[in-house]
């Protein structure tokens, strides 16, 4: 059994961590809810429990004897906390970006690279990665193993939770407004977005980079290769849409081989963590509806290009708190229990 801590419990990824910890049925000696000095004295539900949330300071880790810590409050804070988490003994599987690219700490999907959870003991710390990037390997590895992707083109259609509570509250609020039609005024107070989100897309997420792309985009390019192993070329455009909390992608893989529709199907539908929804015939595609509040990816629209043999389309979808964080980051704690843990 084990001690957990849930550095940003009160955010919306730490709020869906204490349920898919409860789902997931994670063997749990004591949680431990930790957020900022405005929250210490708030209450999360656990387990039917009321806990009390604790003020997340370098001691915390070793005073609770912490033996997982789940962190998602946000690089800064993860730069400054994880390395006590990790000095007290505890394995820190962090959902920020900062740690991600760092040679010494394992970027882990569980259903892609489980094998480099082992790399853990080189600095106490496993990196969740970018949400976009999660689902996209998950549809990718498969096809990678039967076609072998050369180039990958995606657009992506982000929900507004990948910012946070605070993402989702400005959508809310706009709609609110477009229903009262008093838009001009909440756009006035926006904070999250750089524009209106509400009847909106924006194909901005995170700061541009000196080569013209964001930084969210070259997260997707980066950890790709990185969770995969591989040296696939990839061309992101990273855009934010009024959806609440499941992220869609439009993908276009160039293979090595000839590609087949039928086999793609079949390889994708026995993946693990992956469900296949593609009858265009009953209108039957992924949508962010019914990925919601589940942990699956879905994966649909698969079509051959209508010029290059060795060219396939395809359209996924899957819920950015929970496959794209929460529950990613909880596959991650049990495969390291199984591998690596020793109660
Ligand atoms: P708090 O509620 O006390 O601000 P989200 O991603 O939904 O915006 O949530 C962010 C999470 O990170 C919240 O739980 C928030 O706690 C926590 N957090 C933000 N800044 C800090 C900090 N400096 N120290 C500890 N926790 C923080």
């Amino acid at each position: 059994m084990y001690n957990i801590a849930i550095a940003g419990a009160t955010g919306a990824v730490g709020e869906e961590l204490l349920r898919v910890i409860e789902e997931f049925d994670l063997p749990v000696k004591k949680l431990v809810p930790l957020a900022s000095a405005r929250s210490v004295g708030k209450e999360v539900e656990f387990k039917g429990e009321t806990l009390k949330v604790k003020e997340l300071t370098c001691e915390v880790f070793e005073e609770e004897e912490i033996d997982i810590a789940f962190f998602s409050a946000g690089g800064s804070v993860s730069a400054k906390f994880a390395p006590c988490a990790a000095k007290a003994g505890a394995v820190v599987i962090d959902n920020t970006s900062y740690f991600r690219m760092n040679p010494d700490v394992p970027l882990v999907v569980p259903e892609v690279n489980p094998e480099d959870i082992v790399l853990w003991k080189k600095t106490g710390i496993i990196a969740n990665p970018n949400c976009s990037t999660i689902q996209m390997v998950i549809s990718l590895a498969p096809l990678h193993k039967e076609f072998g992707i050369k180039r990958v083109d995606v657009a992506t259609y982000q929900a507004v939770s990948g910012a946070g509570k605070k993402g989702m509250e400005e959508l809310f609020e706009q709609m609110r407004a477009v229903f009262n039609f008093k838009l001009d005024k909440k756009v006035e107070e926006r904070e999250v977005f750089q524009h209106q989100i509400a009847l909106n897309v924006i194909p901005h997420i995170d700061k541009f980079m000196d080569n013209g792309f964001t930084k969210e985009e070259m997260k997707m390019v980066n950890e790709t290769n990185k969770i995969m192993h591989s040296n696939i070329q990839v061309a992101p455009t990273c855009v934010r849409v009024p959806v609440l909390r499941s992220h869609s992608e439009a993908i276009t893989i160039y293979c090595e081989k000839e590609v087949s529709v039928e086999r793609a199907r079949e390889v994708l539908a026995n993946f693990e963590d992956v469900k296949v929804v593609d009858n265009p015939e009953k209108n039957e595609y992924p949508m962010p509806i019914i990925a919601t509040d589940t942990d699956y990816v879905y994966v649909g629209r698969i079509r051959k290009d209508l010029y290059d043999p060795k060219v396939l389309h395809f359209f996924n979808v899957a819920d950015q708190i929970r496959v794209g964080a929460a529950t990613n980051a909880v596959r991650i704690a049990k495969k390291w229990i199984e591998m690596e843990g020793d109660k």
